[in-house]
């Protein structure tokens, strides 16, 4: 869709400048956590969890500055869970968003502290009384991103990921839901709360960012198999390697993308109810699904 593309990288720019406004600066010698807390959330991620949340935002006409604060949270979210994910304990990588993984370019007491803070700091953001006037709506806020990144969202997922149990194909949509669905979902989910969105709303919305986010982690892996590791900035053909299991390592490349095929679709028909005002979700879908990076 034409303007897309621009309106993602302006949702990124967005994010970016507010994350290095809201994260810590030191000078003492906790200077090292607090930079390596920067490199890491600073770096040049994609922003797509933002881009859900200010599109969603948008859809119910909120105040783009209060659901900026909500993306930054997911954005620190994010961060601490990619700085753990590449620790050689879990994922073993060196590389992430086209540089040195923070345990490579500073070291892992210090990767593991990055991750714990800008943890701490994402649920601090939301918290504020910045966030929204209404101190129920913020501790609403803080409910739901703590089930997303929690032990029955994306940490919950890691594990599952990490033991490697040889699952069926339910099994590994439950992780993959976990590990990646969860937080994704949380970008449409503080956004709902924030508007006050009615039942109806709010089940068919979180039903596409449910596909949404099964059909992100498939691509991920598609990725993994077959990607360009200069384009993605992380390693690639490390999921066949360190025995994941996942979509592409179960049933193969084809079937994996015959089956994101039918995601797809599925996923966008839950935006049907929306007409016109979920365009640029709608169109998100493809822009998802033919990422190369
Ligand atoms: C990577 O997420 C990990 C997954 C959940 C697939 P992204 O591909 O969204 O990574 P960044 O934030 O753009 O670096
Ligand atoms: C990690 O999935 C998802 C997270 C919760 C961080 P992956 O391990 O496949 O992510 P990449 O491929 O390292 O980005
Ligand atoms: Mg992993
Ligand atoms: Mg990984
Ligand atoms: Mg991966």
């Amino acid at each position: 869709m034409e303007g897309l593309a621009q309106r993602v990288a302006e949702a990124a720019d967005l994010v970016t400048v507010a994350l290095d406004e809201l994260l810590p600066r030191a000078d003492g010698p906790e200077a090292r956590l607090t930079e390596a807390m920067r490199y890491a959330a600073l770096g040049p991620g994609k922003r797509l969890r933002t881009y859900f949340a200010l599109e969603t935002g948008r859809m119910f006409e909120l105040d783009d500055r209060s659901v900026l604060r909500c993306a930054c949270a997911l954005e620190c979210i994010q961060a601490y869970s990619l700085v753990h994910d590449d620790l050689p304990c879990m994922d073993d990588d060196d590389v992430r968003r086209g540089r040195a993984t923070v345990h490579k370019a500073y070291d892992e007491a210090t990767a593991v502290l990055a991750g714990d803070a800008l943890q701490t700091a994402a649920f601090e953001i939301l918290a504020h009384p910045d966030t929204h006037s209404d101190g129920s709506i913020r501790a609403e806020l803080v409910i739901r991103l703590a089930q997303a990144a929690g032990a029955k969202g994306m940490a919950g997922g890691q594990m599952i990921d990490i033991l490697g149990v040889r699952e069926d194909l339910g099994g590994v949509a439950r992780m993959q839901r976990l590990k990646t669905g969860a937080l994704i979902a949380a970008a449409f989910e503080l956004p709902l709360v924030m508007a006050r969105a009615k039942e109806a709303e709010r089940h068919a919305l979180l039903a596409f960012a449910h596909d949404l986010g099964l059909a992100y982690q498939i691509v991920d892996d598609l990725l993994d198999a077959e990607g360009d590791a200069e384009k993605l900035g992380k390693a690639v053909r490390k999921d066949a390697e360190k025995g994941k299991v996942n979509f592409v390592t179960l049933l193969g490349v084809d079937a994996a993308r015959e089956r994101l095929g039918v995601l797809a679709e599925q996923t966008r028909a839950h935006l049907d109810p929306f007409g016109k005002k979920a365009e640029f979700l709608r169109a998100s879908v493809d822009f998802v699904l033919e990422r190369r990076n």
